[in-house]
């Protein structure tokens, strides 16, 4: 049973799997690098691929959609591309490592660094963040979900003072989309990450990054975009100049396939259908002995992943059990995201982290917390 869909959602609906091996077998060809019919067809699949990631997030021109490796590329593109020495840029102790490193390593760069704890439920004080903002803040950056507890950051009031501060808003929406609405324009965001692999159900490899046209983006990565081949510098047209190599098309051909498997079920659909089982979970888990539950006390600001432990069972055991015994795939420990759980109090051992999807039944939920029951039960008699 798998129960790690914050990882990556698993399994895929029908029609992703099929987009991917249609673009393998039968567009098989790299766009923008030919002239014959299958490259003009794969250049169709990416540019009807960019279009539906645009209707999605609200976006209205969807040349600002740049197709990444994963978050943690776009992440990296959003940042160093914008950032320069004497910027100062304010996040949260709430963010995953695919934030946070890229922008350790621009400290070493003259990029200054404010990290704004979250409370001890994982939310993030937006009046803190107003606090923090000084003359030269460049950027907020904010994941909208946290990926340990599901705390909902409030992304409305941070948007807002991002506008009076000037700055640019980047939202890291890897464990929001998908899952809940995430609006570009209802939230002003400048730069919006996105794993294509989680709740947007695409596959492994994919991401994306959208740029406001109002930022101005540097590439990061240098190479061919098949367009301009005589110019020595990096074109900056987007999105060419943004995804230098070439495409991971079947990638691509299904991450539009999981948007549109999202539309067709419903997102509110989705939402519910998730929130009824974390919902379920909690209550199960309410009942055993010494187990704790992170993250915001009222489940409606929870969001697609649920994180617990029991006291006197190391996570890690607890997840090994589950697998071993009962083969189900939960993930322990840190998450990538070590202040996070400083912030919740759960560093070093961490927590067990349950995330459901569209596809997990109430019945492998009720199958679950009888299997933590008994897990907890041997560790706890074996130490
Ligand atoms: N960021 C992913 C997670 O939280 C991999 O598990």
């Amino acid at each position: 049973m798998y129960l790690d869909n914050a990882a990556t959602s698993f399994p895929k609906p029908e029609n992703v799997y099929e987009a991917v091996l249609h673009a393998m077998r039968d567009v098989g060809a790299s766009p923008g690098r030919g002239g014959y019919r299958r490259s003009l067809e794969a250049g169709r699949t990416l540019f009807k691929a960019r279009e539906t990631v645009a209707r999605f997030f609200s976006v209205s021109d969807s040349s600002r959609i740049i197709f990444t490796q994963n978050a943690t590329g776009a992440l990296n593109l959003a940042l160093q591309g914008t950032l320069s020495a004497g910027d100062h840029v304010i996040t949260t102790s709430m963010e995953h490592n695919s934030l946070l490193r890229p922008l350790y390593a621009l400290r070493h760069r003259g990029v200054e660094l404010t990290i704004v704890p979250a409370g001890s439920d994982g939310v993030v004080s937006a009046e803190d963040v107003r606090r923090a903002v000084k003359q030269n803040t460049r950027m907020i950056a904010v994941s909208h979900v946290s990926n340990v507890c599901g705390a909902v950051q409030p992304l409305q009031q941070l948007s807002e003072f991002c506008r009076e501060a000037g700055a640019l808003f980047l939202v890291d929406a890897a464990q929001s989309a998908g899952h809940i609405p995430v609006d570009v324009e209802r939230f002003a965001i400048d730069l919006l990450a996105v794993p294509g692999h989680k709740g947007l159900l695409g596959p492994g490899g994919t991401g994306i990054l959208y740029a406001a046209p109002h930022v101005r983006l540097k590439p990061v990565i240098q190479g061919g975009t098949g367009t301009n081949s005589t110019a020595e510098e990096q074109p900056l047209a987007m999105p060419d100049g943004f995804e230098a190599g070439t495409h991971n098309l079947p990638g691509i051909a299904g991450l539009c396939a999981g948007i549109e498997f999202i539309g067709s079920q419903g997102l509110s659909a989705i939402h519910i259908h998730e929130q009824r089982l974390l919902s379920q979970v909690e209550q199960s888990l309410k009942n055993i002995p010494g187990v704790t539950i992170f993250g915001p006390a009222d489940a409606s600001t929870r969001c697609s992943v649920l994180s617990f432990s029991a006291s006197g069972v190391d996570p890690a055991l607890l997840a090994l059990e589950l697998d071993h015994g009962f083969n189900i795939a939960v993930r322990s420990g840190l998450h990538c995201a070590p202040l996070a759980h400083r912030t919740l109090g759960t560093q070093p051992a961490g927590t067990v982290r349950v995330s459901p999807g569209w596809f997990t039944t109430s019945e492998e939920i009720a199958f679950f917390s009888d299997a933590v029951v008994q897990c907890i039960g041997k560790i706890r008699r074996s130490a």
